[in-house]
């Protein structure tokens, strides 16, 4: 008599959400670091109802698309409604965040409890890297709004795309905060 054995190989799935607005280097560390200890890494774009987004929604997923291209074991998914029943459909067995400072935690502690009353999925957190604590998306934007360089803290694709939603025209350097969207100009 034989006996088959048939190896059902079982594939660890992390969720990595977030807005995503844009993606930067800061996101990309975590999602290599996640991709070191999962399978599969699904970089999860979402609506942040309290926040209003530079790019587009399909903006954001095609340049997250772009910037894991070289990352084993990462995708890219669009979450269309609650962040915990994404997990539960992807049979995500954890959502990974970065934490680059106690205001970060404080932030995302409420979320995590949430989403583990929703569904029981767990959060891990990993410390940003030393050298990226400073990149936040809302400062690459604000640098960018007011003609600073972020190249080195977004890809090139990224950074051409959210220099174009900013500057439509194409104009930048001198008065280019005030050219800007989204600028107060008022004096304080
Ligand atoms: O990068 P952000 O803005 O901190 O990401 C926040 C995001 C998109 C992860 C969060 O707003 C979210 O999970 N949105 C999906 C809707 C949802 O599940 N809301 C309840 C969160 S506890």
């Amino acid at each position: 008599m034989h006996i088959v054995v048939v190896y059902v190989g079982w594939v660890s799935v992390a969720v990595f959400p977030g807005s995503f607005d844009p993606i930067t280097v800061g996101h990309l560390d975590v999602v290599r670091r996640a991709a070191g200890i999962f399978d599969t890494v699904i970089v999860a774009v979402g609506r942040n109802a309290a926040k209003s987004a530079l790019l587009p929604l399909d903006e954001r997923l095609r340049l997250a698309a772009l910037a894991v291209a070289g990352i084993d074991g990462a995708t890219v998914s669009e979450v269309p409604g609650l962040l915990a029943a994404f997990c539960a459909e992807k049979g995500a067995d954890v959502i990974v965040k970065g934490l680059r400072s106690g205001s970060d935690l404080d932030d995302e502690l409420p979320m995590a409890a949430m989403n583990r009353h929703l569904t029981g999925v767990e959060t891990l957190f990993l410390p940003a890297d030393g050298g990226l604590g400073h990149v936040a998306s809302s400062l690459v934007k604000d640098v960018a709004r007011h003609g600073g360089e972020i190249g080195g803290l977004v890809t090139p694709e990224v950074a051409a795309a959210v220099m174009a939603a900013l500057f439509p025209g194409g104009s930048r350097g001198a008065g280019a905060a005030t050219s800007a969207p989204n600028i107060d100009t008022s004096e304080e």
